[in-house]
């Protein structure tokens, strides 16, 4: 079983190694097509990959009180996450030992008892099995004490609950290394979800990580990010580490250096962020708009404290740009000082053309105040309305404004991938995440 994580307090918490990671050695292998549709490849990924990774089940403050449980799915897997008497969180096969039944049905809620609806077995939070109806009539002896459901490591940290299905994984700060050091330079048991979003999406799950895999994309699908956002890649660092994770930095608060012009837009686009820190945006008015992150960085760290926040853990990069990491091999999230956004997508049960695609937003809120602008989110956020779980197809529901703009991309991807006009890919050297998620996803295939 792995280890037990103990959140860190912020007085632990210290800076973020911002080093540029040495350069390593890729190959050129054709990404083929066929592993976006492929069974074959689906059903080896299931076993070589899904089954011993770490997932995230859902978020810590979804356990309160002793009782209190969580299930989420992962391909045909449905996994069962439950707070027990001892303060201890538990992750279990979400199935009934005695015929195979699904044991709970519901998303999120609260159980003394883990009660089949089959036949009424019932299960202790430990997952021991306590009492069964007419436990005399089993000749082979009673399954009480006996049957008991599987238990599977849990981690609870960062914030979230985190599963993983081989009973043998290295603990999970050691599979997020060295990442799991920079995500503790945020404060994320105090961030509150505020936004929770799954799309049914008809497209591989790996289209999704290739995208968040790269920024090559970002100007001509994201358009509007060139007013405040340094997305060229001579400007951005990008770290490949040998656990499999990627990082990628990118300046923000003020233009491409590539844009001419277009200061009312980035002034527009940033007015609430500016003025909510005491600054005017006209100042920047007359070709200064780059002058605005460092500007911005400064005004943070005078007012951070009296604004309610502690920013004393962020380099001043983490104050104003794009932090933004995957995890091997479905994780992606962007880090901001005040809430970051993550995602994933999860394989579908059967169907390697599918999966679900997850958008969580993780607000931090100023000491003392309730209600906040997500600069992010561009929308209004209360710490006391938890955030419903929006799910629906394409149309149906929104996964925040620079997201949608991905969605598009990644149906028409799966829609064309298949064709006998098309073999390889040709990656620019900026994609060379893409580059290294497929090799990592091939080493993991072949281990
Ligand atoms: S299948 Fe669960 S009690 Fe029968
Ligand atoms: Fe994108």
């Amino acid at each position: 079983m792995a280890d037990t994580l103990e959140p860190r307090g912020a007085v632990a918490r210290g800076l973020a190694d911002i080093s540029k990671a040495p350069e390593m050695r890729l190959g050129d292998r054709p990404i083929t097509p066929d592993r976006y549709f492929s069974s074959e490849f689906a059903r080896k990924e299931w076993e070589k990959v899904w089954t011993r990774t770490w997932q995230i089940a859902g978020v810590k403050r979804q356990l309160v009180k002793s009782g209190d449980f969580i299930t989420t799915t992962l391909g045909p897997e449905t996994i069962l996450c439950v707070l027990g008497d001892d303060g201890k969180t538990r992750a279990f096969y979400n199935v009934c030992q005695h015929r195979g039944m699904l044991l709970m049905a519901e998303e999120q809620g609260h159980a003394r008892r883990l009660v089949c609806p089959y036949h009424g077995w019932a299960y202790d939070l430990k997952g021991e099995l306590r009492t069964v109806p007419d436990e005399l009539d089993f000749a082979q002896g009673s399954p009480c004490g006996k049957l008991n459901l599987v238990e599977i490591p849990c981690e609870v940290w960062a914030g979230f609950v985190w599963y993983n299905m081989d009973p043998n994984c290295a603990s999970l700060r050691s599979y997020m290394h060295p990442i799991a050091d920079q995500i503790d330079t945020y404060p994320m048991d105090d961030m509150v979800r505020t936004h929770w979003v799954t799309l049914e999406g008809d497209f591989n799950w790996k289209l999704v990580q290739d995208n968040f895999n790269e920024s090559y994309h970002v100007p001509f699908v994201h358009p509007q990010t060139k007013y405040v956002m340094e997305y060229a890649y001579p400007f951005s660092q990008f770290d490949l580490y040998p656990s499999g994770h990627a990082r990628m930095l990118m300046p923000g608060a003020g233009p491409t250096k590539m844009l001419q012009g277009g200061e009312d837009e980035t002034l527009k686009s940033m007015t609430e962020e500016l003025n909510f820190w005491g600054l005017d945006p006209d100042q920047f008015r007359g070709g200064k708009t780059g002058e605005i992150r460092v500007a911005l960085q400064r005004q943070k760290r005078l007012l951070g404290a009296e604004k309610g926040f502690d920013f004393s853990t962020y380099h001043d990069a983490q104050l104003t740009d794009h932090w933004h990491f995957t995890i091997f091999p479905n994780l992606s999230f962007s880090l901001k000082p005040d809430g970051n956004i993550w995602l994933r997508a999860r394989p579908h049960e059967s169907d390697p053309q599918k999966c679900y695609f997850d958008m969580w937003y993780m607000t931090l809120f100023p000491k003392g105040q309730t209600k906040y602008f997500s600069q992010s989110m561009s929308d209004w956020v209360d710490v006391n309305v938890p955030a419903p779980h929006l799910q629906g197809k394409l149309g149906e529901v929104s996964m925040g404004p620079g997201i949608d703009q991905d969605l598009s991309v990644w149906f028409g991807q799966q829609k064309a991938l298949h064709s006998r006009g098309y073999r390889r890919d040709y990656l620019a050297g900026q994609e060379s995440r893409v580059r290294f998620f497929h090799e990592n996803l091939e080493r993991w295939m072949l281990e």
